[in-house]
């Protein structure tokens, strides 16, 4: 029986790329996964086609630079399956442009991928 079977993983940034291939893939292997994203609409869909396919899918909206929101989406995967075994930090954003374009609101979004890196700790300080 895989590794992967039973453990409970939260992933962020499941609506799309990465994340929603990392869900899937994980589902299928039998964890439990907690998809969050700011793009709640995806993750429905998303969590449909698991559950369709006999997998654990649960979702919650969830933007990575709220730390209420990061401790919510802990505390659902805790209260929902009594644990979280992998948190997989995936959500982020990686605009691309040289300095002098001074596109200062996409530098000030990289702070969203700065922020994500707390919701590694919250199973230990929310515990
Ligand atoms: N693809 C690459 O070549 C590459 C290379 C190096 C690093 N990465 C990193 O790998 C990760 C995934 O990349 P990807 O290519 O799969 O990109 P992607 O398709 O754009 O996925 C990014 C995910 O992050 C989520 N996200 C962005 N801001 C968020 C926020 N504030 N709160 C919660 N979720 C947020 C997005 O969902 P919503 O918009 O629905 O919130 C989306 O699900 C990113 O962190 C990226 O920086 C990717």
């Amino acid at each position: 029986m895989s590794e992967i079977n039973g453990k409970v993983v939260v992933i962020t940034g499941a609506s799309s790329g990465i994340g929603e291939a990392t869900a899937k893939l994980l589902a299928s292997r039998g964890a439990h996964v907690v998809m969050g994203a700011r793009r709640v609409e995806k993750l429905e869909a998303l969590a449909s086609l698991i559950q369709a396919e006999g997998g654990s899918a649960l979702y919650q909206q969830l933007d990575v630079t709220s730390i209420e929101q990061m401790q919510s989406i802990i505390r659902l995967a805790q209260s929902r399956f009594g644990r979280v075994d992998v948190i997989v930090n995936n959500a982020g954003v990686m605009p691309l442009s040289p300095l002098e374009a001074l596109k200062i609101d996409e530098w000030n979004r990289i702070s969203t991928s700065i922020s994500a890196e707390f919701c590694t700790v919250l199973p230990q300080v929310y515990p």
